[in-house]
């Protein structure tokens, strides 16, 4: 293999979601160069639908308070992933993610206190210096939303790339009203997800996980091949 494909696919298996990160800064300069990597996405008709709010420092930690706040409210909102009707086949993936998860944290799956606990974390950007929130205008279609996890892919892999570590999360979706406030958005501006960005710390355990996936054989049908 030529030493292309070889960088291209090391990027690729070594990115992961990583979960405790060093308190190390990242320069402005850094993010820079990663986003004008990232922004090179392909979009359907070019729309580029992404819009990216990058924090730091005293406001990164002032949202992070709210939310905090917010995720220990019982009456606060939540947010539903998946549909009540999975399927088997995703519901069985979920699962083994819970189980190897929630089991890294020595957290019982039943224990809902201690599991807030963990996914409270989500709301600290796991420590890392830096949180993105990231949205789009709730207007568009779900075509545009291809378009922003190619997008989100290519900011990984460019962080990868120059050392740093992400972790895309779906949780701060579910405060949307609160985080629209906090970052002034305008009307219409709908929160995609978040993600941390930072140095992974390679000797916390959180960072252990690694999470398997399916083979080609079960995503894949090829028709018309001779074999
Ligand atoms: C759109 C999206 C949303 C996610 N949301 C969260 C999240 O809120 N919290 C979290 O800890 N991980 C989150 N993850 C990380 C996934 O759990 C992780 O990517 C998956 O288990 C595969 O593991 P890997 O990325 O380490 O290969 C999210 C990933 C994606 C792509």
């Amino acid at each position: 293999m030529n030493s292309r494909v070889l960088e291209f696919d090391s990027l690729v298996t070594s990115r992961r979601a990583v979960r405790a990160f060093l308190p190390t800064p990242v320069p402005k300069t850094l993010i820079s160069e990663i986003l004008d990597i990232a922004r090179l996405a392909p979009s359907n008709s070019n729309i580029q639908p992404w819009n990216v709010h990058v924090l730091t420092g005293e406001p990164k930690q002032a949202l992070s308070a709210l939310l905090m706040a917010a995720h220990n409210d019982p009456h606060s909102e939540q947010l539903t992933h998946f549909p009540s009707d999975l399927g088997q086949r995703y519901r069985q993936r979920q699962e083994l993610f819970g189980a190897l998860f929630y089991g890294l944290h020595q957290v019982d799956k039943c224990d809902t206190g201690a599991r807030a606990r963990v996914s409270g974390l989500n709301f600290e950007f796991f420590g890392a210096p830096v949180g993105l929130i990231f949205t789009i205008d709730s207007n568009l279609k779900k075509y545009s939303w291809v378009d922003y996890g190619i997008f989100l892919q290519t900011l990984m892999l460019s962080a990868q790339a120059r050392g740093l570590a992400t972790c895309p999360q779906v949780s701060f979706a579910r405060f949307q009203n609160l985080i629209g406030d906090f970052l002034h958005l305008d009307d219409g501006q709908e929160i995609v997800c978040g993600m941390s960005l930072g140095y992974a710390d390679d000797n916390a355990l959180l960072n252990s996980l690694r999470m398997p996936r399916a083979p080609t054989e079960e995503l894949a049908r090829f028709i018309g091949f001779d074999q």
